[in-house]
């Protein structure tokens, strides 16, 4: 048999990212960052009995669901793209904008998959990292890193895993220092943040924003994100991208779930009460985390961390160790109260 394919050579380069998806199903999942109760009930149900049969046999159509979502972030529809996940908003990003061999700039650590979509492009990735110790966004290293051949700049806001944000000010002298950079400030937390650079694509041409359906709303396995940016850039990206990589169900979905606003409202109120407690007893048993504008509290178990994890998942308490890129590191999805008293639970009877 002939030898087996020769794949690019940026595939070869490559380091392969398999997130441990797998076996996570009636365990207490704090470990991606999801919305630990589900979503809101008013979209299972319309998934369930309000989906007919034909709808499934069409290629899925946007054009409602657009302009419903457009109307609901307050952009107009030719400054918004749909996007199959924020993990397709950032592959199309880089296909639209960053030739093989140009510069993209990204933090460490940061959300995996703006390496992994920087490499697969062909890019040349330089990485700036978060302060040591106080895991502050390095504005000033970043500032002076920006070349007139960087192509792009991922920014998490706030950032996974660190749950460090990056104030407005700050955002807006990266946009100011990088005008032939797509700057793209992706808000995946910015339900529990509160703060958005998102008006600023009328002000800025190089910004683009994104959002998703899977962290807050709780659609995880929809798969929907959206891209916000100036018009033009829009119709780059839009003719950069598949006409159907959005899931029609994730579509009519989206429009049920935005008018349920109180489900998302009193969700993350309820993460916000739950990280509070959750931090206050981190100090009541002398664990030292990160205070986190997100969903997630990063501790410091330095070199108990694998075995605190392995533990955890031992009783049924999936977490994620972040030892590869911060040494001692665990990410805990902050849940409901009552799963974060499980979790204390657990701590304490675990951590030695
Ligand atoms: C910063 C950040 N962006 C995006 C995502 C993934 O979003 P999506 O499910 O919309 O692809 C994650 C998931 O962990 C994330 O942490």
């Amino acid at each position: 048999m002939d030898d087996a394919l020769q794949p690019r050579e940026a595939v070869k380069r490559m380091a392969p990212y398999s997130p441990p998806t797998a076996g996570r199903e009636g365990k207490l999942r704090l470990d991606f960052n999801e919305n630990t109760v589900g979503c809101s009930p008013k979209v299972a149900d319309f998934l369930r009995t309000r989906v007919a049969r034909e709808q499934l046999a069409i290629y899925p159509e946007y054009v409602e669901a657009k302009a419903e979502l457009a109307r609901h972030f307050g952009v107009r529809e030719e400054e918004l793209l749909l996007t199959n996940g924020t993990d397709e908003a950032i592959q199309v990003l880089m296909n639209t904008f960053v030739n093989a061999g140009e510069e993209v700039i990204i933090l460490q650590p940061s959300y995996a998959m703006y390496r992994f979509y920087s490499e697969l492009a062909g890019a040349r990735v330089s990485t700036i990292s978060y302060r040591s110790e106080s895991l502050a966004f390095p504005l000033e290293e970043l500032l002076r890193a920006i070349t007139s051949n960087t192509r792009a700049i991922l920014i998490s806001n706030p950032n996974n895993p660190t749950g460090t944000a990056i104030g407005l000010p700050e955002i807006e002298l990266v946009l100011q220092a990088a005008p032939l950079a797509a700057v793209l400030i992706d808000e995946a937390y910015f339900e529990f943040y509160g703060a958005t650079a998102l008006p600023w694509i009328a002000r800025y041409a190089n910004l683009v924003v994104s959002r998703t359906f899977s962290k807050a709303y709780g659609m995880a396995a929809m798969r929907l994100g959206c891209l916000f940016s100036d018009a033009r850039n829009i119709a780059f990206a839009h003719k950069a991208q598949s006409p159907y990589s959005v899931n029609m169900l994730a579509a009519l979905a989206a429009r049920v779930a935005i008018g349920d606003r109180d489900y998302v409202s009193s969700y993350v109120a309820e993460v916000l009460a739950a990280r509070d407690w959750l931090c206050g007893e981190l100090d009541r048993l002398r664990i030292p985390f990160y205070p986190s504008a997100a969903n997630f509290v990063l501790l410091r178990a330095d070199e108990q961390a694998g075995k605190i994890c392995k533990r955890l998942r031992a009783a049924g308490v999936l977490v994620r160790d972040r030892s590869h890129e911060l040494p001692g590191c665990v990410r805990v999805t902050v849940g409901t109260s009552e799963q974060m008293q499980r979790l204390v639970a657990e701590l304490e009877r675990l951590w030695t």
